[in-house]
């Protein structure tokens, strides 16, 4: 069974017909060349597929395409700026050398700024107990807390 879709990610309108079955993450890397969501476990528990649906960090392995109709959808190719310019997080993970293999980092980064669109200022312990969402196999978490508190304190995280 299909159904036909709208989403609006990185701020450009798609319609796109999806089978019931299809993931949001096969829709973004396959449909729309979007590679930036990485699959990890595929079932809904590293978040290597994060991404930001209407502001809330999703595993787009695990939620169909249709259910999202309509939404507003930002994956990591959607943050730099112009010429490619970092994004805040994005330069704060780079200061704090918070990736090593970066398999984990574009969901772990669109993690990060879910929380910072919340709590601007989180303490570390929030940091530490938001980032526990997502699971990294390479640099430990001490790297990525600390290039959040980064983010935070330059308070351009949001
Ligand atoms: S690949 Fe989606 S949560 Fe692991
Ligand atoms: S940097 Fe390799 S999994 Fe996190």
């Amino acid at each position: 069974m299909t159904e036909q879709i709208e989403l609006f990610v990185n701020d450009e309108e798609h319609f796109i017909t999806v089978d019931t079955s299809e993931m949001l993450v096969d829709v973004l890397r396959d449909r729309l060349g979007l590679k930036g969501a990485k699959i990890g476990c595929d079932r809904g528990v590293c978040g290597a597929c994060t991404v930001l649906v209407n502001g809330d960090p999703t595993a787009s392995c695990s939620t169909f395409a249709w259910r999202v109709d309509g939404a507003r959808i930002v994956t990591i190719e959607g943050l730099a700026g112009e010429e490619g310019a970092l994004d805040p997080v994005q330069q704060a993970f780079f200061e704090a050398g918070a990736l090593q293999c970066g398999y984990c980092t574009p969901g772990m980064i669109l993690l990060a700024k879910s929380l910072l669109a919340r709590n601007p200022h989180p303490d570390r312990a929030e940091i530490t107990d938001w980032m526990g969402a997502n699971i990294c196999r390479c640099t430990g978490y001490k790297m990525i807390i600390d290039a959040v508190e980064i983010a935070a304190a330059t308070g351009e995280g949001q």
